[in-house]
């Protein structure tokens, strides 16, 4: 779980381990005792104090992080006021208060020169509250318990009490009226990002959790740390189709160096062969010959394995291992330039092809040897390089979310209510939509319900959403 996305609730307590990346700052309450507050929740919080007082709305700390004894008192004092059964609508029971992350805050309002003391007090302003929560998104909080969603965040509607979760996260939930617990469970998205040489796929995956706070981020065909270009990240449950997405024809362009061959096939690596390049003749009909369909030599620095071992490792402890050929199509390829002994090319390649085995192959057919020194992935599938954005882009809020069905090549069926319920439960259907091999079915809200896949002549549920 990211720190800004913790959920706790009445299901989920805080845990111990919450506690060590966290930093409490101490700041003031509004009857001028000291309390404590995450850093970065606090600095939001000033700038949605600036802001509203521009607007003639004042506010205050009326409650920020409590202890697990600062909640169990709360909570005595309610149950003896007010019974349990309020109570348990109003006070979280101590380990399950999000005041206990130091993310929550309770507002008071300063009216006519004195703050508010109480949820009453509070209820009567109710107004200037309503307020309030237009400006939480931009500075990233979200209104915690909203008034209408009390059967998913077990509290009654709060107008006070707000949260912190960045802004990014705050601003889908914010557009798309979920509470944390939504968030968490129903967002789902794919992002076309433009990964930066230098980086992992696996660092990109991760900033990109990070950014959104969501745990489940995947990405749909490696890119090494050299490539930079196309990285199609999937989010939340948009998962199920990383497979669909990963099969896709990839378009790239690279660079090559002649008269050299490495031990990972690029510039990255060791120097193992190499021999002088005498005048190169055929290079662009020796380019243009690997128009075709052929049995490649995988790379033995990928991650394929054999015999339950990854290849890398093989070569990483100089084992001997026969390496793998796979079938490949490279369905388009052209040169782009060349000077001396290098030149670029552009290809569109099959799932599985590697363009460092490509090149080996090429440098082969020129016989000499052949090294990447750049690569850039300019589509996968219907993705363009032109429509992705970087991770300091995203991070400064420049992206866009991609839904399952906008991303895949698949027809899309609406369906009415009765429908919906047979296929969320995963029902054989019978094909009388002509779907040839695989479809989307989305129920009237537009909600992606499940793809199905042809089974002679009926439809059967591939994955379910
Ligand atoms: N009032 C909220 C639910 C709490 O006690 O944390
Ligand atoms: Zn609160």
């Amino acid at each position: 779980m990211k720190k800004y996305l913790t959920l706790i609730n009445k299901d989920n307590k805080i845990k111990k381990s919450y506690f060590k990346n966290l930093k409490l700052i101490n700041a003031k309450l509004v009857d001028n005792t000291t309390c404590q507050i995450e850093e970065e929740t606090y600095k939001a919080y000033l700038e949605l104090k600036k802001k509203l007082a521009e607007n003639n709305i004042k506010i205050g700390l009326d409650s920020a992080y409590r202890t697990i004894e600062n909640q169990q008192e709360l909570y005595n004092e309610y149950q003896e006021k007010y019974g349990l059964d309020y109570t348990q609508k109003v006070v979280a029971s101590p380990f399950t208060s999000e005041h206990h992350t130091g993310l929550a805050i309770d507002l008071s309002l300063k009216i006519n020169g004195k703050y508010t003391k109480d949820n009453e007090e509070a209820f009567k302003n109710e107004k200037t509250y309503k307020k309030i929560h237009k400006y939480l998104g931009q500075y990233g909080f979200i209104l915690r318990y909203p008034e209408g969603k009390e059967s998913i965040t077990g509290y009654s509607y709060e107008p006070w009490h707000i949260r912190y979760v960045g802004q990014i996260p705050a601003k889908i939930m914010e557009e798309n009226n979920w509470t944390l617990e939504e968030y968490l469970t129903n967002f789902s998205a794919i992002l076309y990002v433009n990964k930066q040489a230098g980086k992992t796929s696996f660092d990109i995956v991760n900033e990109i959790s990070n950014i959104f706070g969501i745990q489940k981020v995947g990405h749909t065909g490696t890119l090494d740390p050299l490539a930079e270009g196309v990285l199609v990240v999937t989010l939340g449950k948009a998962a199920k189709v990383a497979e669909l997405l990963t099969a896709e024809d990839k378009e790239y362009v690279a660079g090559v160096l002649l008269g050299v061959e490495t031990d990972t096939l690029d510039i990255t690596g060791k120097v193992v062969k190499s021999k002088p390049v005498d005048l190169l003749k055929d290079l662009e009909k020796v380019i243009n010959s690997y128009k075709k369909t052929y049995m490649q030599e995988v790379p033995i620095y990928s991650a394929i394995k054999v015999k339950g071992k990854k290849l890398y490792e093989y070569a990483r402890e100089n084992k001997p291992v026969e390496l793998p050929k796979k079938e490949v199509t490279i369905k388009q390829i052209k040169l782009l330039s060349s000077d001396n002994d290098t030149f670029m090319i552009k290809a569109k390649v099959t799932k599985g092809c590697y363009i460092r085995s490509l090149i080996r192959d090429i440098g082969k057919s020129l016989d000499t040897y052949a090294t990447m020194t750049l690569l850039t992935r300019t589509k996968q599938g219907k993705v363009d390089i032109a429509d992705t954005n970087t991770i300091e882009e995203i991070k400064q809020g420049k992206y866009k979310l991609h839904s399952i069905d906008e991303v895949l090549n698949l027809p899309v069926i609406e369906v009415n209510k009765e429908l919906e319920k047979k296929i969320r439960n995963g029902q054989k259907l019978i094909n009388t939509y002509n779907v040839k091999d695989k479809v989307i079915f989305k129920n009237e809200k537009k909600e992606i319900l499940g793809i199905y896949k042809v089974e002679k002549d009926k439809l059967r549920v591939w994955k379910n959403f």
